[in-house]
């Protein structure tokens, strides 16, 4: 099988590595960038201490955090305005996913036509984006060195999914320093999320040498720290150990695939604007359940990667132990069933699993499993983790 492999051109890593920013903004000649954020990172002080750091270096900037959870669209064409009106000729995104998938989108929208619902799918983009410097605050979505951006398109209520090596950052900053202040909840969601990454790229259909190795030091690090991280949040080891995690499982899932917990997940944020990384969640311990058969080596691997089971273990086992350790690792870190999330009820459920179904095939992950469903079977998975 022919593979590509793409990540951005530079990946500095390590306790104040985004102290790097005005180094960087130089060497790419940006004189005045467009910082994308939001409003939590802006009430919370974060992106005074990164003007400064502008301040120092002599780049101007505009700054736009107008960027929602599960970012819309309509937050993309905002910032994009904002790019345009200020003559800027850079981006950098500060946060979590949803701000880095807003910049990545308003980069593209910069040297290619609109709307962007053209671009969903994959390798769709005609032209490279304006230079992005992405900063994330959360070791999670690993979207700081994916080439895949999921924005809302407001109009059909679709979270769309968008592949293209034009969607990859330029340069991507990941500090650990910045997650020490996460909270607890956010935490578990995004730590699962990091593990959901790992272990949908090594068992996707689209896994290659070159991702498996980063997919298991993903699931290796995530089985180490995540508890540790959660239950301590200012442990600095437990912190790195997530945060590498987080980029590694970025890079192994944006060159394999993610697969069914990713595309079954994205349908609950676009109904229910349950987070990204609780919507995963909640799913994980289920769909493995239902996708060991389509691998059951390669899970098994997973397994004992993660510790659950003994070296020696026979598949079998060790594939129980998988699904075992799942569960466990939801209900230790408080992770609700899927029922339990706040803003999803019964009869708005009832209504629309169907089309649910329906969204989380037509977005291809499915497809990318490695026992791939119908949608009677995705409606029975829903189901399943309510
Ligand atoms: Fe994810």
């Amino acid at each position: 099988m022919i593979a590509q492999f793409n990540v951005p051109a530079t990946i500095i890593t390590g306790a104040g590595a985004s102290r790097e920013l005005g180094t960087q903004l130089a060497r790419l000649g940006a004189r005045r960038i467009l910082l994308v954020t939001d409003a939590f990172m802006v009430s919370s002080g974060v992106v005074d201490r990164f003007v400064r750091l502008l301040d120092e270096a002599k780049i101007e900037f505009a700054l736009f955090a107008g960027v929602q959870p599960d970012p819309t669209d309509a937050n993309v064409g905002a910032g994009l305005k904002e790019y345009v009106s200020h003559r800027c000729d850079a981006i950098v995104a500060l946060g979590g996913g949803s701000p880095i998938d807003a910049a990545k989108a308003i980069a593209v929208l910069v040297n290619n036509p609109e709307p962007l619902s053209l671009y969903q799918g994959y390798h769709k983009v005609p032209r490279a984006g304006a230079p992005l410097v992405v900063i994330p605050t959360t070791a999670g979505t690993g979207s700081e060195v994916t080439k895949v951006a999921v924005i809302t398109d407001t109009t059909r209520d679709v979270k769309m999914m968008m592949l293209d090596r034009h969607f990859l950052p330029t340069v991507a900053l990941v500090d650990f320093e910045l997650t020490l202040s996460m909270p607890q909840a956010l935490t578990a969601h995004v730590g699962v999320d990091t593990l959901t990454h790992g272990i949908e790229a090594y068992v996707s259909s689209k896994a290659t040498p070159l991702t498996d190795p980063l997919a298991l030091t993903c699931i290796r690090l995530v089985a180490e720290h995540l508890e540790t991280a959660w239950r301590e949040p200012a442990n600095r080891a437990a912190r790195e150990g997530m945060m590498l995690a987080a980029t590694l499982g970025g890079l192994a899932f944006a060159n394999s695939s993610v697969a069914l917990v990713h595309g079954m997940s994205r349908p609950i944020g676009a109904m229910f604007h349950v987070p990204h990384g609780l919507s995963n969640a909640v799913l994980l311990p289920t769909v493995t359940r239902f996708s060991l058969a389509g691998a059951p080596e390669r899970y098994a691997t997973v397994a004992k990667t993660m510790k659950l089971c003994p070296i020696d273990a026979d598949t079998e086992a060790a594939t129980e132990a998988l699904v075992r350790g799942l569960v466990e690792l939801n209900s230790q870190l408080q992770v609700p069933a899927l029922g339990g999330c706040r803003g999803v009820e019964r009869a708005k459920f009832d209504a629309v699993v169907e089309k649910m179904a329906a969204d989380a095939l037509a977005s291809g992950s499915p497809q990318n499993n490695p026992r791939v469903p119908n949608s009677g079977e995705i409606i029975s998975l829903y189901q399943a983790a309510w």
